[in-house]
């Protein structure tokens, strides 16, 4: 058995009090990121320079001791490697040039490997910084995901853009997201043999899929990246995180194969206990009850805990931590539930 206890959880063991990380750790609720981000520049810049993003990797592991450190980089480096013409515009979110059905067949990814050596050296970095028990983990977007911001050109409500492409031209969307999902395996594959201990996929638009897309355009292009990620690294633990997709995560689990599936806050508890006996959770408090604290926070914890914590449990958040979070609403979080409720 593996002795970091997030590992021991993704092999199926319960470990109680369970093991904490939080999604986005290291952002912008932490003034030591904002000061690491202001002498890096962009947004970019601060992704690949392997000295500031193994930086505000550590940061929030030194502040909080986490049982996780999640690489700092971000899902779109991807199409940033497809010279996509990726930037983060404050205040705006990302950008990048829209693609056109007729584009996707000149997608080059040859240039990938070097354009993201920084980002496999800060993994290499990582794990020989961080303290021994702390399990590292690396991560990509699904294909779907990705394919949204790549597909609208910008973040929407709604992923409007790449559903209407799906449905218009659905052999032009397998193609981009077969490329996805094979430039996805081989990140995590540099990713797991420069140190990572296991991955996660982010899926955080699978919510918007009817059931026959998220079958095609989720379910199918992550079992791929699984796949190859198993055949290349035997030892690989993945956690699947599709976001929104609620009735349809035992389907998601079974047709993916991934180790965890991330539950987001909506997900009942007696829903996800059930899920939990097929496997291990992670998850799900909602970041705004982080926000609000108190009483808010302590309910939403205990809940957590009580419904979920008899089995294999990773507690996170639903979705990423918040900029507005009070970090001493994140430091009562750590001790509550390091004293198991
Ligand atoms: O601490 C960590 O979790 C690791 C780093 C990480 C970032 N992005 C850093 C980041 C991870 C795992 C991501 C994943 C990511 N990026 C996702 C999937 C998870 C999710 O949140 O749904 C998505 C959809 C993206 C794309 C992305 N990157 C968006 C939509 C934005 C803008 C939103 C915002 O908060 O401004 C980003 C920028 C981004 N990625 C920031 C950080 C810390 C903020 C940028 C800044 O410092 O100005």
């Amino acid at each position: 058995m593996p002795e970091r206890k997030l590992l021991r959880v993704l092999a199926g063991e319960t470990v109680f009090p369970p093991p904490i990380w939080l999604m986005r750790q290291a952002g912008r609720y932490l003034p030591e990121y904002r000061e690491t981000r202001a002498q890096a520049g962009g947004f970019l810049d601060l992704c690949y320079n392997p000295d500031f993003a193994t930086e505000v990797t550590l940061q929030p592991i030194r502040r909080f001791g986490f049982d996780a450190a999640i690489l700092f980089s971000d899902i779109l480096v991807i199409p940033d490697a497809l010279r996509r013409n990726v930037r983060f515009v404050q205040g705006e979110g990302p950008q990048m040039d829209p693609i056109a059905p007729h584009e996707i067949a000149g997608l080059d990814p040859t240039n990938a490997e070097t354009h993201l050596a920084p980002v496999i050296a800060t993994v290499a970095r990582l794990r020989a910084e961080l303290p021994e028990e702390t399990t590292l983990i690396g991560f990509c977007g699904a294909p779907w995901t990705v394919a949204t911001y790549m597909i609208a050109g910008h973040g929407t409500p709604d992923q409007g853009p790449a559903r209407r492409f799906a449905y218009q031209h659905p052999e032009a969307m397998d193609e981009l997201l077969e490329l996805l999902a094979e430039m996805s395996a081989e990140y995590l594959i540099r990713q797991l043999q420069a140190g990572a201990d296991c991955v996660q996929i982010f899926d955080s638009w699978a919510g918007v899929l009817d059931e026959l897309s998220f079958h095609r355009f989720s379910i199918g292009p992550t079992r791929r990246i699984v796949e190859r990620v198993r055949a290349a690294v035997p030892r690989a633990r993945i956690i699947g995180f599709p976001k929104g997709a609620g009735p349809l995560l035992p389907a998601y689990r079974e047709g993916t194969g991934v180790d965890a599936i991330g539950l987001d806050w909506s997900v009942p508890f007696s829903f996800a206990a059930d899920l939990q006996r097929q496997g291990p959770v992670q998850g799900n408090l909602d970041p705004l009850r982080l926000i609000a604290g108190g009483r808010a926070l302590d309910e939403g914890i205990d809940a957590i805990l009580q419904s979920l914590g008899h089995g294999p449990l990773i507690f996170n958040l639903g979705h990423g931590i918040t900029p507005d979070a009070p970090i001493a609403h994140v430091e009562h979080l750590v001790e509550r539930v390091r004293r198991g409720g």
